[in-house]
């Protein structure tokens, strides 16, 4: 069963029950779970599970989703390659990545619009994109021991390194992060590395702190030998060397015995334990890819980014800013260019490449919240229950909490719904967020209250 804060279930509105799930259950390969689960919902099916369901509500009221709306799944590579094919035998639409677009080697990517026209964005990470190559630079010499004070961190970019100078010795730690392989910045602030793309913190030896969604198993940076000749420091791009979480503290390199640490552990390094690996190997026991991700469509950002922070945040046991994008001109250029080049290729901007947005989390849910521009109407005030709707895994004390938050401050809400024994939810509260969305906090029925 997923854990609290991930999504349990995401409801997709749909015009023919049939048609839908020939595509979740043939095209995506979910297992169908079974019809009308959900009272006081329309015509539903539901399938997937445990770690997360899909919910399709017959309504003949789909609006078209604006572009850059959508559910992130992820799949084990094999399943992903049998799902592209079936897919694409049966017709339905799939947009692989445009040529040149940036993205780590090993990973396979396509976009596909189910038969109401919801996008879903599907994913997975085959071994080599967890692979970190060295920089290759040859023995770079940096200069005499003194020129670095103790606590100093120097970033040394031909290296793609940061000397890190500790009371009793040195560590050169890799920039790259041992999560998907951004990169990290030193915050001399905080004393810390950070890497805005999931947000995953290391500490000033390179040791993991936090990352996204509380996920475990992110290895250290990786470490550059390191020996002193004469009174130099020589740092080897050409090597790295993997460190463990009890070996991270340690200097590579001893000053007064200069000796190097961790030399067995030579490797060109697999990412082991970093989490697109981990998740993707636990994701389900049969074998259901999961959405772990979802965009909707803000009208203001800030009245949104409040509700989620301070209301939904707190109750669900946290909120955090991952990144902000596209945060200037140059980013807006870009996502125009490749807007226009995925028209002249026939496709279209899924992405929604030309807009801004703002990844956070919410509890664990990963939310894309999309500055739209479109003024798609929004629900009556009296309906707080409605479709296209996520539903996050929460306890009856985190419901509880969010009902005390909602009326505090007069947000009006549904619930809580207690569920027949068939449904996969044992009982759920409804809201609606101050652009419109319409979400759902449920106690998983395998949970205990
Ligand atoms: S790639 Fe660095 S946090 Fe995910």
């Amino acid at each position: 069963m997923g854990r609290q804060g991930d999504f349990h279930h995401l409801i997709y509105p749909v015009r023919d029950l049939a048609r839908a799930e020939a595509f979740y259950r043939d095209g995506l390969g979910l297992t169908t779970v079974g019809r009308d689960l959900w009272p006081g919902e329309p015509p539903t099916s539901t399938l997937g599970g445990p770690d997360g369901y899909v919910v399709l509500a017959e309504t003949d009221d789909v609006v078209p989703e604006p572009p850059g709306i959508y559910s992130h799944v992820r799949f084990d590579p094999p399943d992903w390659q049998r799902m592209h094919a079936r897919c694409r035998d049966m017709g339905y639409r799939v947009e692989d990545a445009l040529p040149g677009e940036l993205r780590p080697q090993g990973e396979l990517k396509c976009h596909l619009r189910d038969p109401d026209g919801h996008v879903i964005e599907a994913r997975a990470f085959e071994p080599q994109a967890f692979e970190i190559s060295p920089a290759g630079r040859g023995k770079m010499d940096l200069g005499p021991v003194d020129a670095f004070p103790v606590g100093s961190v120097k970033r040394v970019p031909a290296g793609q390194f940061y000397l890190v100078r500790l009371g009793d010795g040195f560590l050169a730690l890799s920039e790259v992060c041992t999560h998907q392989h951004f990169t990290v910045s030193y915050q001399p602030a905080h004393h810390r590395f950070l890497c805005p793309v999931h947000s995953c913190r290391y500490t000033r030896t390179g040791r993991l702190l936090h990352c996204y969604g509380g996920a475990a198993g992110v290895p250290p940076l990786l470490g550059y030998p390191i020996e002193i000749t004469g009174d130099h420091i020589v740092v080897d791009t050409d090597r790295l060397v993997a460190r463990t979480e009890e070996s991270a503290d340690e200097p590579m390199v001893q000053l007064g015995s200069p000796r190097l640490n961790g030399t067995a552990d030579e490797v060109v390094v697999s990412g082991r334990g970093a989490i697109g690996a981990t998740d993707s190997a636990a994701s389900s026991p049969v074998g259901n890819p999961r959405a772990d991700r979802r965009a909707i469509p803000v009208s203001d950002l800030t009245l949104a980014e409040e509700f989620y922070q301070d209301v939904l945040g707190p109750a669900l046991g946290g909120y955090y800013v991952i990144s902000r994008y596209p945060s200037t001109t140059t980013d807006l250029r870009r996502g125009r260019q490749a807007a226009r080049l995925l028209a002249r290729r026939g496709g279209e901007d899924l992405m929604g490449r030309t807009m801004h947005y703002v990844r956070v989390v919410v509890g664990r849910a990963h939310l894309i919240l999309y500055l739209t521009e479109d003024d798609a109407p929004e629900p009556a005030p009296e309906q707080l229950r409605g479709v296209p709707r996520f539903a996050i895994s929460a306890s009856d004390e985190q419901i509880e909490d969010a009902m005390e938050r909602f009326r505090a401050r007069r947000i009006p809400f549904e619930g809580p719904v207690e569920h027949p024994v068939q449904c996969p939810a044992a009982r759920s509260v409804y809201v609606k967020d101050p652009c419109g969305n319409f979400l759902e906090l449920c106690r998983p029925r395998s949970t205990a209250a």
